[in-house]
């Protein structure tokens, strides 16, 4: 392992978020999931001490997750477990993903140090090299952080790439299988709608919700055993749909995915399923909240010309009911992690 080099000025790494588009609470379940990676991001910037401190300092209050620093230390000590001389670092973090909102927030912050880290250890960012960050980020968030998720989070932020899905298969847990799929909604006038349905979970420990989840599948709880059995095979078939591009077929398997985590998995919310039966009833092709659950965001796949239709849809729906109002974004699939600024 090179040493470090002193730079002068840090290093700058980003890692972004990710939607998952189908395949949801089936990474730790041997299943496949469809992710991609999104505009929204966290940027890394590190820099060598003098002496064997952590300092880090975020530009943005994380009001939802006490654990946010804990993920960073989690990182370095995965990093020096593999055998990484990590001296001493100041780190700066500044995010434009909604910290604990849905869209692998923690994720992003452990990838983005470690790519960070990786640039100014002059490690090289190839499948490989990705693959080994993205392992570590997981181990620091269960091991270190204590939160029991899967691995789908960081293999999204460090293999997505522009345009594309990635097909993930937990199979054999310690050697997920990848591939890109390629995505092209938005050459055929449709659009993906996130909304951030302002609702906050924790995954670590004791939350009693996505930990417990893990527990009820394991054991063989029956409803738990078939989400995960059909959810796989709505992966296999949304494959199928993106490749005859059979946007209303792939708006379909979304939907029936959102009732099965609604009624079978049962990790909705109302604020979740308020946006999705909105949505469909606004004219979307399909709606699915995404990512864990238990509040987060909801993914809408629409048309252009809709999407401002069920954005108005959604956004009444929520002021009838008193709720706080939700956020959108538009997503697309773009490229995985990356260094911005390396050494010198
Ligand atoms: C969270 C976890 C992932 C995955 C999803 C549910 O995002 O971090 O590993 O389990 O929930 O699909």
């Amino acid at each position: 392992m090179a040493g470090v080099n002193s730079p002068s000025a840090p290093v700058v790494a980003r890692a972004p978020g990710r939607v998952n588009l189908i395949g949801e609470h089936t990474d730790y379940n041997g299943g496949l999931c469809l992710p991609f990676a999104i505009g929204l991001a966290t940027i890394a910037a590190v820099r060598p001490r003098g002496d064997d401190q952590l300092r880090v300092t975020s530009r943005e209050a994380v009001p939802g997750d006490p654990h946010w620093q804990e993920y960073v230390v989690g990182v370095l000590a995965e990093l020096r477990r593999i055998g990484w001389e990590v001296p001493g670092l100041d780190i700066d973090l500044v995010s434009t993903l909604p910290l604990g909102g849905g869209l692998a927030s923690s994720a992003a912050l452990e990838c983005a140090v470690a790519t960070a880290i990786a640039g100014l250890l002059g490690v090289p960012l190839d499948g490989a090299g990705r693959r080994l960050l993205a392992e570590a980020c997981r181990r620091a968030e269960t091991e270190h952080v204590g939160a029991p998720t899967g691995g789908m989070d960081q293999l999204a932020a460090m293999l997505g790439s522009d345009g594309h899905a990635l097909l993930i298969d937990f199979a054999d847990p310690d050697s997920p299988v990848t591939a890109p799929v390629s995505f092209p909604v938005a050459e055929d006038g449709l659009v993906l709608l996130v909304t951030d349905t302002r609702v906050r979970h924790v995954l670590a420990d004791g939350d009693g919700g996505y930990a417990q989840r893990r527990r009820e599948y394991a054991r063989g709880h029956p409803r738990r055993r078939r989400h995960v059995v059909t959810e796989n095979a709505r992966v296999r078939d949304a494959v199928d749909a993106i490749g005859a591009r059979a946007w209303a077929r792939l708006g379909a398997l979304m939907t029936a995915s959102h009732a099965s985590l609604r009624d079978d998995y049962e990790v909705s919310v109302p604020q979740l399923d308020q946006v999705v039966d909105t949505g469909l009833e606004a004219g979307a092709l399909g709606a699915r909240m995404t990512g864990g659950g238990f509040g987060g965001c909801a993914l809408t796949l629409v048309a252009a010309d809709r999407a401002g239709v069920v954005r108005e849809a959604v956004d009444a729906a929520y002021a009838e009911r008193g709720w706080a109002p939700p956020r959108h974004h538009l997503v697309e699939p773009g490229p995985g992690a990356e260094v911005l600024r390396g050494i010198g």
